[in-house]
């Protein structure tokens, strides 16, 4: 495996970075907090991201990062599709101090479609920002998301935004998230004012206010004014009383931040936001510094964890080609899971068992890249052109190690491809193997379908346009696709497969990882399946994975 050299100049110098100590990983890693933002589109993700770095100094003016079109500073051009659509599509972290922390804030893609990244994100994180519309609710990618952070045993901070605006009760909302997601809130902040009406907050654990300001546009930080209860009461009047005495309700039954339980995923600490104005942003970024997890030793393939102070060892979650037309290049994107990573440095390829010159790496946010010389557990690094590496691959130094693969997870969409011109298949095969072996969509084959005609399964429509736009791109394959109506997948066996598939309206097929799937057009479909056919096995794939 080779990387090879790319035109940032300054990448070419000479690394001479210091001997590292084992020690100061684990001194390291106790000071990061790695975390997504995660939402149902629209919620406010990008928003908040840009109030968070805001906030911490990161950039001067909110709007730098990336947005959507036509916003100021939208920085996602690197796809065409991307520039078309003003959507951010790869997946990247940025890292800033705050306090005597430092924050790795893990970017997932920002466009309204659902994809395995977003998912593969959460692999590659200790916590989750799980930002909730006051006037929406929990919508279905929230619960979809909430479902996989649940099976990843990930601790999930709530913050319920857009509280300036017309929206639902809080304690109605508090109900919903407990009933249906089984996460027990715990709010640490309480909205003074209605939805619409955001004063500030009650600060639950010093009895305090937190009054809000707004500024012009909300570019600016927002000033927050701390009170005393007393002289909250005397300025907020009505809305302070009710904001207290719901405040005494949630005390009486238990809705109290508990650290064990938080961080075991049970309950989840909540907070009350209007991120568009800077309000709230503050106190989430002090919780995430409080009491956000940093990164801990990570278990291994075989059950036995590496230890965070030992040698250097990474998972790539996530590969992203194209992402600089001007020099076509390929970023495998890795979280640092143990040691100290050195630039410059040779490392280990645990799936080729092959040396690899870690020369050009680079950290990547929106349109800024910057070439990383020493990173630590917790820390997402960008390999440049490191075609060999796929998403789930382990990277070492010293004693070998493999981490477990990351999951796949359930898809929704389906299509069928093929070449447009027959005389390309085999580029058409070619490209169709690499896009499955980096995870861009699924491939699922029958021999009734034929390899020239393999289905794409994805978790979001999105991923097709991105195996589309790689294949006619890379593979000078263009390709057509036919989609599918099914949209509930199963896990199924090869005994039950001949009888499954004998049925109308349903198809088995073969993953390549040998799993059998059986697709269908409905929860109708399903039932009647499974009615007339009650000894075939149709498994869930369960919480979004599988
Ligand atoms: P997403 O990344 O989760 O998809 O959401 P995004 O941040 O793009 O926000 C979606 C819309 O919600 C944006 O409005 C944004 O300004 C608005 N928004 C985000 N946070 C708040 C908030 O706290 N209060 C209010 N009132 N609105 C909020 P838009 O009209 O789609 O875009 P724009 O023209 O405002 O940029």
């Amino acid at each position: 495996m080779s990387d090879s050299p790319s035109s940032d100049s300054s990448e070419t110098e000479e690394v001479h970075a210091p001997k590292r100590t084992a020690t100061e990983a684990g001194r390291e890693a106790s000071k990061r907090r790695t975390f997504a933002v995660i939402s149902h589109p629209d919620a406010g993700k990008s928003t908040l991201t840009e109030a968070l770095s805001l906030h911490a100094h990161a950039i001067s003016e909110a709007g730098a990062i990336h947005g959507k079109a036509g916003r100021r500073g939208t920085v996602s051009d690197w796809m065409d599709m991307e520039k078309a659509r003003g959507i951010s599509i790869s997946s990247s972290a940025l890292q800033f101090p705050y306090g005597d922390a430092i924050f790795n804030l893990v970017d997932t893609p920002g466009h309204a479609d659902f994809s395995e990244d977003t998912y593969r994100v959460l692999s590659a994180v200790d916590s989750a920002v799980m930002l909730i519309d006051a006037a929406k609710g929990l919508e279905p990618q929230t619960m979809k998301l909430f479902d996989v952070c649940k099976a990843r045993g990930l601790p999930i901070i709530t913050v319920i935004n857009k509280w300036d605006r017309p929206g639902l009760d809080p304690l109605a909302l508090m109900d919903e998230i407990r009933k249906r997601t089984g996460l027990i809130p715990t709010p640490l902040t309480w909205p003074v004012g209605v939805a619409g009406d955001f004063r500030g907050v009650l600060d639950r654990r010093t009895g305090g206010f937190i009054r809000f300001t707004r500024t012009a546009g909300g570019a600016k930080l927002a000033p927050e004014e701390y009170l005393q209860p007393e002289a909250a009461l005397a300025l907020e009047d009505v809305a302070w009383s009710s904001a207290a005495e719901e405040h005494d309700l949630l005390t009486l039954e238990d809705a109290l931040h508990d650290q064990q339980t938080f961080l075991a995923g049970r309950t989840t600490p909540v907070l009350f936001a209007a991120a568009v104005l800077n309000f709230g942003v503050g106190q989430l970024l002090d919780v995430l510094h409080d009491l956000a997890p940093s990164p801990t030793s990570r278990p291994d393939s075989a059950g036995s964890a590496r230890d965070i102070d030992g040698a250097f060892s990474a998972q790539v979650f996530k590969v992203q080609a194209g992402m600089d037309t001007s020099h076509r290049d390929r970023l495998a994107f890795a979280r640092v899971c143990s040691g100290v990573f050195v630039r410059g440095e040779v490392i280990t390829h645990e799936p080729s068992g092959r040396g690899f010159a870690t020369k050009y790496v680079h950290t990547v946010f929106g349109r800024q890249r910057e070439t990383v010389d020493v990173a630590y557990p917790g820390d997402v690094i960008g390999l440049v052109n490191a075609s060999a590496l796929r998403a789930g691959d382990t990277l070492y130094a010293g004693k070998k190690v493999q981490f477990p693969p990351l999951p796949l997870f359930a898809p929704e969409h389906f299509a069928v491809m093929r070449a447009k011109d027959p005389s390309r298949y085999k580029q058409f095969r070619k490209g169709v193997e690499q896009l499955d072996q980096e995870g861009v969509v699924q491939i699922l084959r029958s021999d009734l379908r034929g390899d020239q005609a393999p289905i794409l399964a994805a978790v979001g429509p999105m991923q097709f346009e991105v195996a589309t736009h790689r294949l006619e791109h890379e593979f000078a394959t263009p390709v057509h696709l036919d989609f599918l109506e099914y949209n509930i997948a199963r896990r199924t066996t090869a005994a039950d497969a001949p009888e499954l598939a004998a049925k109308r309206d349903v198809e088995v097929l073969q993953r390549t990882d040998g799993v059998y799937l059986a697709l269908f057009k409905g929860p109708w479909h399903l039932k009647r399946i499974e009615q007339d056919l009650p000894n075939a096995m149709l498994e869930p794939l369960v919480a979004g994975t599988d």
